[in-house]
């Protein structure tokens, strides 16, 4: 979702801009700007689409002297993505960039316009910019008149600010979005996540809620509503993982080949060889819990079904799953007994986030599962599990998601063995299984040929329907996600079982069911229930290491004798086809139309 940068020093400024722009480009946007005060002059340039766009329309310009710059990449919310309606935002002669929503931004922009001011862009971010200036205008004190505005702002948000009046300065301000600053001798840095300031800056602050100030002169000065406040810098990791595709024609598919190796990382120290271990959890973590809460969004969503059923069925402790922006508006009963646990790749999911933050006023103890160290959720959480999955840069999680569920089926056991609620032969039963994860993720040229052969035969039809029982109910509802989130057909991920309440009536040969059918977890069941859809004339794709007679097309998987292996296997399976389904439909399988990697607003 939106990223921001910005930048106080005497470097080449468009180029800090526009790299650290490409940094966050795979979060996904529409339009992005720059702007720019240097020897007192204030330029911006603004591009729909792609960052190439922005690159060729600022190609003669170049900043090389002391000044201050702001750039932005949108993710359109209020108003489409437009130039107009692209950041920075300009008023009379300042410009804010910002990420969030601004709730109240209709009764300030109408209070503004009575005075006259006109507005071009049909963004709530506008607002500031205008605040500002108006109040300046009376008081002609800068800080003063940021400090004013932002305490008009209800919502969240992360902005930066320039100003000709204040033409060597930065305003800051975050609440509820991530924004950082990092810090190299005089040069002073803002960003909304590490990764474009990575190598450039050696230390780094990360902004509280409720927080705000100004950069001058290679200082920060910092403030929040108790007024001016210290603060004490981290180093700023040199580790960029910048990921780069190497001979693959996409990230996801890259992501999707991956997995093997990097579930050896997830596993590193923790899967021992009679037991799980978590270094980084508190021993009393599970003093007085008598049961678990899972709060997610998107794919961590079906991590989080996923592991409910293993923590209800192996370590025998009530598990609960709840989709973030639901948890959020229910007024749910909590109790101190509930471990409250939050599941997330980027660690920035605005509704997660603020889950979490109910539960934690609410006096629970929290555990995140996270693949971003330092994000907010990690840091807002009690206790974090970091899954280790490297940087994923697809919208599309996959690698995230593996690793996400690999911790889970870790964590249950780890609760198992402390609640005695397994054998040790059961424990070793699933640690070897668990040791043989990374061989059932292994993408096999005879796979990928099968899967990119049949993904013509699926380009039409009136619809997908991903089906599956127990754990693989989740990974059919992650199948479906995936094939629709970068193919754009419509797909549904749904109960093996449930199918004859209803959705069987869409069944015809159009109807395309990619059936789940592993031999290790009620296969006889769900072989009855895609039976009953083949009689009533579906298309069938059966991914099972049985054969399946029925099927119009089958995938044999090799992994039949445990159902994590299966699912893993499984799950590639999936990935595999909507990344060649929407290969052959021409889309742009990294950077798919109106999502967003890192949603940062509710
Ligand atoms: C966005 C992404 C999804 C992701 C969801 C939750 O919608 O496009 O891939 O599953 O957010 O994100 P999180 O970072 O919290 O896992």
């Amino acid at each position: 979702m939106c990223g921001i940068i910005g930048y106080v020093g005497k470097k080449e400024k468009k180029k800090i801009l526009l790299d650290g722009l490409q940094e966050l480009e795979y979060r996904g946007y529409d339009s992005a700007g720059i702007a720019i005060i240097e020897n007192q002059r204030l330029k911006h340039f603004k591009a729909i689409g792609k960052l190439e766009n922005l690159r060729e329309k600022t190609k003669k310009y170049e900043s090389s002297n002391f000044g201050i710059a702001i750039g932005h990449t949108r993710w359109a919310t209020h108003g489409k993505p437009t130039e107009l309606n692209a950041h920075p935002h300009l008023g009379k002669y300042s410009f804010v960039v910002h990420n969030g929503i601004i709730e109240n931004y209709q009764e300030i922009k109408a209070e503004l316009q009575n005075k006259g001011i006109t507005f071009l862009s049909q963004t709530d971010s506008e607002t500031i910019v205008h605040l500002f200036e108006s109040d300046y205008e009376k008081n002609r004190d800068s800080f003063q008149a940021f400090t004013n505005t932002i305490n008009r702002l209800d919502g969240a948000y992360a902005t930066l600010l320039i100003t000709e009046v204040e033409e060597e300065t930065i305003f800051f301000a975050k609440n509820g979005s991530p924004m950082l600053i990092g810090f190299s001798g005089e040069d002073i840095y803002f960003a909304s996540s590490d990764t474009p300031i990575i190598r450039k800056a050696t230390e780094v602050y990360y902004l509280e809620d409720g927080e705000y100030g100004y950069s001058k002169d290679g200082n920060v000065t910092l403030f929040n509503q108790e007024g001016e406040k210290s603060f004490i810098k981290k180093p700023l990791t040199t580790n960029k993982a910048s990921a780069q595709k190497d001979s693959f024609r996409f990230f996801m598919e890259k992501e999707i080949y991956e997995q093997g190796r990097v579930m050896g990382e997830t596993m590193m120290g923790r899967v021992l060889d009679n037991s799980i271990n978590f270094d980084e959890l508190e021993k009393s973590l599970f003093e007085n819990i008598t049961n678990i809460k899972i709060c997610a969004c998107g794919t961590s969503y079906h991590s989080a079904l996923t592991g409910a059923y293993l923590l209800e069925r192996i370590a025998k402790i009530p598990c609960q799953v709840e989709i973030a922006s639901e948890f959020r508006y229910k007024e749910p009963l909590l109790q101190a007994s509930t471990l409250f646990i939050t599941i997330s790749q980027s660690g920035e999911t605005a509704d997660t986030l603020e889950a979490l933050k109910m539960a934690k006023r609410a006096g629970l103890k929290s555990l995140s599962i996270c693949n971003v160290d330092n994000s907010s959720i990690v840091r807002e959480s009690d206790n974090a599990i970091l899954t280790r999955a490297g940087i994923e840069k697809g919208v599309a999680s996959t690698k995230a998601f593996a690793t996400q569920t690999m911790v889970l089926w870790m964590f249950t056991l780890y609760v198992a063995q402390l609640k005695k609620s397994i054998t040790q032969e059961q424990l070793q039963t699933e640690i070897n299984a668990m040791i043989h994860t990374p061989k059932a993720l292994l993408v096999t040229d005879k796979l990928h040929a099968k899967l990119h052969r049949l993904s013509k035969r699926y380009l039409h039809g009136h619809g997908f329907f991903f089906i599956g029982r127990d754990i693989f109910f989740p990974l059919a509802l992650e199948g479906a996600l995936k094939l629709k989130e970068i193919s754009y057909l419509h797909a549904e991920g749904y109960p093996a079982g449930e199918m004859k309440h209803g959705p069987i009536a869409l069944a015809d040969s159009e109807l395309f069911t990619i059936a789940l059918m592993p031999s290790s977890m009620q296969y006889e069941k769900i072989k009855s229930n895609v039976e009953e859809l083949s009689a009533r004339d579906a298309t069938i794709l059966a991914i099972s290491p049985k054969p399946f007679e029925l099927a119009d097309d089958c995938i044999r998987t090799k992994y039949s004798s445990h159902p994590m292996l299966e699912f893993f296997e499984m799950m590639v399976a999936t990935q595999l086809l909507a990344l060649e389904i929407s290969i052959r439909l021409g889309n742009d399988v990294d950077m798919p139309r109106n999502l967003a990697k890192s949603v940062t607003v509710e």
